[in-house]
């Protein structure tokens, strides 16, 4: 090798020092539901001949592994209605096996966890991430325009018997499930489940306004605080959350605020889209083509130098904004096509 020359083993190092070691991969932008504030109703999907093909994804993700990345979560839109994906978390398995890759992970909204739980399990997925806002299924059906709340209750059942740990999201929604945190809490821990709050995020066009939707995180911890006695802790999983533990149950809240507190400074993680664009930043235009080295050469080298490529010009971080006079999205894309 050439004495200057980075090797392609070398870890993925971002201008401002910071180790890129996950990656969030959207195996697909559809989804069999609308969340309010995701999608809008009437959403126009990729055609399916854009998609990466599952041994493209799965190339794709051995290469992150190449050049050092730990962990890799599986997402989407909804991961799990893409037919096939299950043969991706088989192929992954490989890299758990021979200790390259620390974890793989899913976040899914639950409704096929039930049919492929004890599969993920087989497959050396150790936790889960399900999405529920709401414990009245009511709610929950106007929330994601189409859920059934116990569809999803029994996949987070099937995931538990399996053996996966379960971890809640909630996007903490104002005057939606504003007064029904604690009980979430409550239900969540008395299941020794976990749960994050989110705060809404603006990228892509919905139905609704954000401004509406958004509730600052600073209350829910407030509310909680003033309810039961909650003390910071250092527990960490790799992503944005900032965690803390109930003492009356002894269980666990975390907390994605993106907007009341920027987590920017400690970002080790990139996305991938389910066409094999990269983003270093969730809440950015910027991106990097990995679908053209990808098929132009069999050889992985082009591909991990893209990787370095991209991971150079990725940025410090961003700044949301929801207020009453921004009305447009910071970003044009939906999180489903990046990857939540
Ligand atoms: C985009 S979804 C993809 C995976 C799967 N469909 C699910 O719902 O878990 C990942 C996470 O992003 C969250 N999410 C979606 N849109 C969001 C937004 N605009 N702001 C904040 N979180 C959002 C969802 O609630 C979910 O927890
Ligand atoms: S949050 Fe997840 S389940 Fe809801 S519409 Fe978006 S991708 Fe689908």
């Amino acid at each position: 090798m050439f004495p200057n020359a980075v090797s392609d083993a070398a870890p993925l190092v971002d201008p401002f020092g910071r180790t890129v070691t996950y990656v969030r991969v959207s195996v697909t932008d559809r989804c069999d539901f609308r969340c309010v504030y995701c999608m809008s109703e009437h959403m126009t999907f990729l055609p399916r001949r854009d998609l990466l093909s599952l041994e493209e994804l799965e190339r794709l993700c051995s290469a992150f592994v190449d050049v050092g990345v730990r962990k890799i979560r599986i997402t989407g839109g909804e991961p799990l209605v893409r037919r096939g994906t299950m043969e991706l978390f088989r192929s992954l398995a490989r890299h758990l096996g021979n200790d390259r890759l620390d974890e793989v992970t899913l976040t899914t909204n639950g409704s096929q966890l039930a049919q492929f739980a004890a599969e993920l399990a087989d497959c050396g997925v150790k936790r889960v991430n399900v999405s529920v806002d709401t414990l009245d299924a009511a709610k929950f059906k106007t929330i994601t325009r189409r859920g059934d709340l116990a569809r999803v209750l029994a996949g987070i059942d099937a995931a538990q018997r399996a053996g996966l740990a379960v971890k809640i999201n909630a996007v903490a929604l104002k005057g939606v499930n504003d007064r029904e945190i604690e009980d979430m809490v409550l239900w969540a821990h008395g299941r020794n489940i976990g749960i994050t709050f989110i705060e809404v995020m603006p990228l892509g066009e919905i139905d609704a306004s954000r401004f509406d939707q958004y509730l600052p995180l600073t209350q829910v911890r407030a509310s909680l605080a003033q309810r039961f006695s909650i003390e910071d802790i250092a527990y960490r999983t790799g992503g944005p959350a900032r965690y803390v533990r109930m003492k009356e149950t002894g269980g666990v809240i975390g907390f994605i605020t993106p907007l009341s507190h920027n987590f920017c400074e400690s970002c080790n993680r990139v996305r991938v889209t389910c066409t094999g664009t990269l983003y270093m930043c969730l809440a950015q235009e910027d991106a990097h083509d990995l679908r053209g080295p990808l098929r132009t050469s069999e050889s992985d080298a082009p591909l991990h130098e893209a990787l370095r490529q991209a991971i150079a010009r990725k940025p410090r971080g961003h700044d949301f904004i929801i207020d009453r006079t921004t009305r447009s999205p910071a970003v044009a894309r939906h999180i489903s096509a990046t990857g939540g």
